[in-house]
């Protein structure tokens, strides 16, 4: 158990406060953002303008004070990042060995007196917490999942509904054609704490082994409108960054760009140096970069301290930290560390 802030234990309970606690499951090892994940945990990847984590950690609604993140896979790194971070406050709990998403759940059990928000720590979205929240209270069940329409549900879990929301069915990452509909788990839940009375000790899997206990139980799903990524591989990172990208137009902080550059929105760079290259759109390029003569560069993550040569040309792809591409390399659909 590994505290990070000043508060050592949640406040007491004040139901005049109205405040509520979220959970987020950031324990995984992001395996299918390898060789990336290998130096940082996913949710320290920058996305635009800062971690994917901050991105959910901010998109909670007022009323959560305190967030839990349950963590295993490079837990140090994640504690040392919070430390140098204001904010929410933010509670990291340890698993010595990975939990699974119901056992993570379990492990922050303790803290979790009373109705909380639960999410997956890699989902980017437009959902509106607070209200979900709402239509939670209003339907009453143990539980409430986000739900998101997709083509292919088969690498989610997938869940059949009722007229009056309820699921009736949760079948997680069913075989291509077995999918009993095209609405998904989007990894973000308002739970009752009795869900946690369903989770056995070690390692439980909430969508395998939990959501289908307890259906009975009154489980019901929210859908929204806007946008849904789960950031877990590098073509869906890379759509999440196009989509901030242009919510935020062209922002170029500190940067140091030839007159000669070919820029074309959106992008964003902070310190970085770009010589008479092309870059966008879709192009994030992080601090101490430095692009080349005659390179192109469009939908792209440049991590800190990067280097594209002369004339390399670097699409729909992340370049980590301090990597380089050399003078004349094409670097496509890849991750190069
Ligand atoms: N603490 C902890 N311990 N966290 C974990 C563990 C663990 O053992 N295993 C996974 N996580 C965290 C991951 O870090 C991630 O943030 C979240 O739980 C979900 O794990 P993923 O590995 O990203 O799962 P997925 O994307 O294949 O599937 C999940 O998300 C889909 C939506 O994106 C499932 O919840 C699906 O049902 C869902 O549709
Ligand atoms: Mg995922």
């Amino acid at each position: 158990m590994k505290f990070v802030g000043h508060v050592e234990t949640p406040a007491p309970d004040d139901n005049s406060l109205q405040t509520m606690k979220a959970v987020i499951l950031a324990g995984g090892m992001g395996t299918r953002l390898r060789p990336l994940t290998n130096l940082m945990p996913k949710p320290l990847i920058p996305l635009v303008d800062k971690p994917l984590i901050l991105h959910i950690i901010d998109s909670l609604p007022e009323s959560i004070d305190t967030v839990f993140l349950a963590v295993n896979y490079m837990k140090d790194v994640l504690e040392d990042y919070f430390k140098r971070t204001p904010g929410k406050e933010v509670i990291l709990v340890e698993e010595r060995e990975p939990l699974g998403t119901g056992g993570a759940l379990k492990n922050v059990g303790r803290y979790l007196d009373d109705t909380f928000v639960a999410c997956n720590g890699d989902i980017i979205s437009s959902i509106d917490i607070a209200s979900m929240i709402e239509e939670h209270h209003l339907k009453g069940g143990i539980g409430t999942i986000a739900l998101w329409r997709v083509s292919d549900p088969s690498a989610f879990g997938v869940v059949s509904l009722s007229e009056d929301k309820r699921i009736e069915l949760f079948q997680e990452k069913p075989k291509r054609g077995e999918a009993c509909s095209n609405l998904i788990n989007a990894g973000i839940y308002v739970f009752e704490p009795e869900i946690l009375d369903f989770i056995g000790d070690g390692f439980v899997s909430l969508e395998r082994e939990v959501f289908p206990k307890i259906l009975n139980r009154g489980l019901y799903g929210y859908s929204f409108d806007g946008y849904w990524v789960d950031c877990g591989v590098r073509e869906n990172l890379l759509e999440a960054q196009r989509i901030l990208l242009s919510q935020r137009g062209e922002i170029h902080l500190n940067s140091k760009v030839d007159v000669k550059a070919k820029i074309i929105p959106p992008n964003f760079m902070t310190n970085a140096e770009i010589g008479p290259a092309t870059v966008g759109p879709g192009v994030c390029i992080c601090d101490r970069s430095v692009v080349h003569n005659g390179a192109q560069i469009s939908n792209s993550l440049l991590m800190e301290n990067s280097v594209v040569g002369k004339g390399a040309v670097v699409r729909n792809s992340i370049i980590g930290p301090n990597a380089r591409v050399n003078d004349g390399e094409t670097v496509e659909n890849s991750i190069l560390v």
